[in-house]
């Protein structure tokens, strides 16, 4: 037997970090485990560490007396009960900052493909269009006004690229922060007056379809809706009816509802909605990093050292 502590993994994270998990810690892949209930029922009378994030909702969590920390990898914590953690003195820790960076290039290429359409164009090349004519036109980005919805370290980052792209930002958050963009403590009001809504706050109950029909019709017909945070921040069947209707322009999406399914409607739109399968961040350098801060805060808990990005409460 080895006497590595235990980790329960619940899904399947970056190759590289697997790797590094197997190699420090004993690992137990749940999504792997041909009987998850035993591998759970063995593990729970001593498991204190729970890494992956997913799936943390208190019916798992319970399983576990002893357990001291959920790992999340990822800087979105919204599939950990945090509430129960805080209840039950088990620590939560997320991967946040090392991927601001790529969220926000992820989320300007979703902006760029969008308004320039950029997608269609590849079609029209293949597809021996050009040859029969040039390409409708497209809508610029340059002087144009975002108004992103959540401005944290993400938010910021977007930021400074849509100024480098020389548009006007605007912002709605929780809170008026110190920063030089129009803050607006109205969201509809905020998406009446931009052309893209750039949606960046998490996901959870507290946020669930904040993006509301409501903020959609306000954006308008030609408007530009790019959302990398959580799909169900948006009120998804709206989105589509007024996407198909065109009562609002075009949508850009990394992320859905029900993700990996997305709606039939989204699929059917290929001339103005773009879709990406969740990779915001996902590029190896950011997952590297994402999986290295997680084994980080791992080794904290286990050395009784602070965490280094425990979620906030
Ligand atoms: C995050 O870090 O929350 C990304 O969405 C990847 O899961």
């Amino acid at each position: 037997m080895s006497n590595k502590p235990d980790v329960l993994l619940t899904r399947a994270v970056y190759p590289g970090t697997v790797e590094t998990l197997e190699r420090e810690f004993t690992l137990h892949k749940l999504w792997t485990a041909p009987d998850q209930d035993k591998m759970i029922a063995d593990l729970a009378p001593t498991l204190r560490v729970i890494a992956g994030g997913y799936g943390c909702n208190a019916t798992l969590l319970s399983k576990f007396p002893k357990l001291g920390l959920v790992a999340n990898f990822g800087v979105g914590y919204d599939t950990i009960d945090v509430d129960y953690c805080a209840k039950h003195g088990i620590h939560a820790t997320n991967s946040p900052d090392v991927l601001n960076d790529e969220v926000a290039d992820t989320a300007m290429g979703l902006l760029l493909c969008t308004a320039r359409k950029l997608v269609v164009g590849d079609r029209y090349v293949r597809e021996g269009k050009w040859l029969k004519g040039a390409m409708p036109l497209t809508t610029n980005i340059t002087g144009k006004t975002m108004g992103i919805v959540g401005l944290g370290r993400i938010g910021e980052a977007v930021a400074s690229r849509a100024i480098a792209h020389k548009m006007n930002v605007v912002y709605h958050n929780r809170s008026k922060k110190d920063v030089p963009y129009k803050y607006y403590p109205s969201l509809v009001e905020m998406a009446r007056d931009v052309d893209v809504l750039m949606v960046i706050i998490p996901g959870g109950a507290e946020t669930a379809k904040l993006i509301s029909r409501e903020v959609l019709e306000a954006l308008g017909p030609s408007g530009i809706l790019i959302n990398v945070a959580r799909g169900t921040v948006v009120d998804e069947p709206a989105m589509v009816e007024l996407l198909k209707s065109g009562k609002l322009g075009a949508a850009g999406l990394d992320v859905f509802e029900k993700e990996p399914e997305v709606p039939q409607g989204l699929i059917e739109l290929t001339e103005n909605v773009v879709l990406q399968p969740h990779v915001g961040s996902a590029t190896h350098a950011t997952r590297t990093a994402m999986g290295q801060l997680m084994i980080d805060n791992i080794k904290a808990f286990l050395a009784g050292q602070p965490l280094l990005t425990e979620v906030p409460e």
